[in-house]
């Protein structure tokens, strides 16, 4: 049977990578090797997950250098020569082995006033949004964000400045500036507005090149930043 030679991180910000060796199967991800190793080779490895089918983004860790969603990337993608590099993802405080602390990340989001304010109360009917309104189709593909991490891990920004809000958070307000029942238009687009906020991204593109959801984190920030200066213009900031 053949082997892979996998190096994993163990421990908080200053552990190290420790090698182990599992079987190499067909159609096997990389969550399936982190797994192999804490139930066959040593239960106190800690890691994340829960879907196993690329919808929750708890799974995301740094592969052979790049962030990426582990339940979905296959080793044959990223291990052709066998060897696997696997660590907690990059830009956030480790907590142990492979798991990240995702506070400051999404601290970010609330400080992106990412939560949607509306006026109506459960007792009220649904407010409607046209499927084929302009707002709507803006944010078609943003809304399908699951909040991985992994633009944020790969954002070289982020790692210059650690206030800077980030893409996934800056994604997040580009979908609720364009929702047309929210009410805290204004404090949104002043709180991505600052210095830290979407004038910050010098549109690398990491985070588009990265997302495994395919978004394109750059195009909301784009968008956003075309809001503020519209709002700055309007004298509404
Ligand atoms: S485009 Fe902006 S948010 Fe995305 S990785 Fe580059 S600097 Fe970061
Ligand atoms: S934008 Fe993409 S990479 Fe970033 S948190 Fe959302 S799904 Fe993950
Ligand atoms: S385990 Fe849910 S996205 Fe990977």
């Amino acid at each position: 049977m053949s082997t892979l030679q996998v190096k994993v991180w163990r421990g908080g910000e200053s552990g190290h990578f420790q090698q182990f060796e599992v079987p190499r199967l067909e159609s096997q991800t990389v969550l399936d090797v982190v797994t192999h190793i804490q139930r066959r080779l040593d239960p106190t490895l800690s890691y994340r997950f829960a879907c196993r089918v690329g919808m929750c983004g708890s799974c995301a860790m740094t592969v052979n250098g790049k962030a990426r969603w582990t339940c979905r990337t296959h080793v044959s993608v990223v291990a052709e020569d066998g060897n696997l590099e696997i660590g907690p993802l990059h830009n956030l405080p480790v907590v142990k082995d492979l798991v990240a602390d995702m506070t400051p990340f999404f601290d970010k989001w609330a400080q992106a006033q990412g939560q949607f304010r509306g006026t109506r109360t459960r007792k009220d009917e649904f407010e409607q949004v046209r499927p084929d309104s302009v707002e709507r189709q803006a944010v078609d593909e943003a809304i399908e964000c699951i909040g991985c991490g992994v633009c944020y891990s790969s954002c070289d920004v982020v790692a210059w400045n650690p206030e800077y809000l980030g893409p996934a958070a800056l994604n997040r307000a580009w979908t609720l500036a364009n929702d047309v029942r929210d009410v805290a238009q204004r404090e949104r687009l002043s709180a991505v507005a600052g210095d830290a906020g979407c004038h910050a991204c010098h549109t690398h593109m990491s985070c588009t090149e990265r997302c495994p959801k395919l978004l394109s984190p750059t195009k909301s920030i784009a968008g956003l930043k075309r809001l503020v200066l519209s709002a700055a213009v309007k004298g509404e900031l």
